[in-house]
């Protein structure tokens, strides 16, 4: 069984996901120069994201990590649940959270909303990718990678069924992936 099969398009090459991080990190440096800033990664989806936004950043900044679960298959459900808390506190700290996907704007929201009750410096967002046509509720997006079309895509952090990270290229899942039963 290779993964690659169940793949309809490929949305977006690896070679232009790197050129585009680099990008994004160039602004980062750029915005958070002078400042510190925790990069607060939402597992499990924007670990690679992070991961290459620090190969290309030298700057002073710090990793911490949470988990929601708001995401049932391929449709969202708008509940929100945090299920892996952040480790330190962020009172007076920048915080830049890093995911993977803004789609309904639900998870986000909540995130945003839920983590400035710990009084930070500042709370800005960036994610790789921007289903612009799904949003629900409003969310603004400090940085991100790319605009997509509001279609399932995996790959590069994203899954379905936890299935799919590892693919280093945005990719559309074949509708017959989602619609069979299990
Ligand atoms: P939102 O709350 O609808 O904005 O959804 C955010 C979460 O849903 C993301 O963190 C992803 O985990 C997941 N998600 C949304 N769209 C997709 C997709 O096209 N593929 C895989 N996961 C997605
Ligand atoms: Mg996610």
């Amino acid at each position: 069984m290779n993964l690659n099969d169940d793949i309809q398009q490929i949305l977006i090459k690896s070679s232009e996901i790197q050129q585009r991080v680099k990008e994004l990190s160039a602004e980062i440096v750029k915005d958070y120069r002078d400042e510190d800033v925790i990069f607060v990664c939402i597992l499990k989806g924007a670990v690679r994201l992070l991961v290459d936004l620090a190969r290309n950043i030298d700057i002073p900044v710090t990793f911490d990590f949470m988990e929601v679960s708001s995401y049932k298959g391929s449709r969202s459900t708008g509940i929100v649940r945090i299920t892996k808390d952040l480790k330190n506190p962020i009172d007076g700290k920048n915080i830049l959270i890093v995911e993977d996907i803004l789609d309904t704007g639900l998870t986000l929201s909540y995130i945003k909303r839920m983590l400035k009750t710990r009084n930070p410096k500042s709370v800005k967002i960036c994610t790789l990718l921007n289903k612009k046509d799904a949003r629900i509720v409003d969310v603004k997006l400090d940085y991100f990678g790319f605009a997509i079309p509001n279609k399932f895509v995996v790959g590069y952090g994203l899954d379905y069924k936890e299935r799919y990270r590892n693919l280093n290229y945005i990719g559309i899942l074949k509708e017959s992936i989602y619609k069979r039963r299990k």
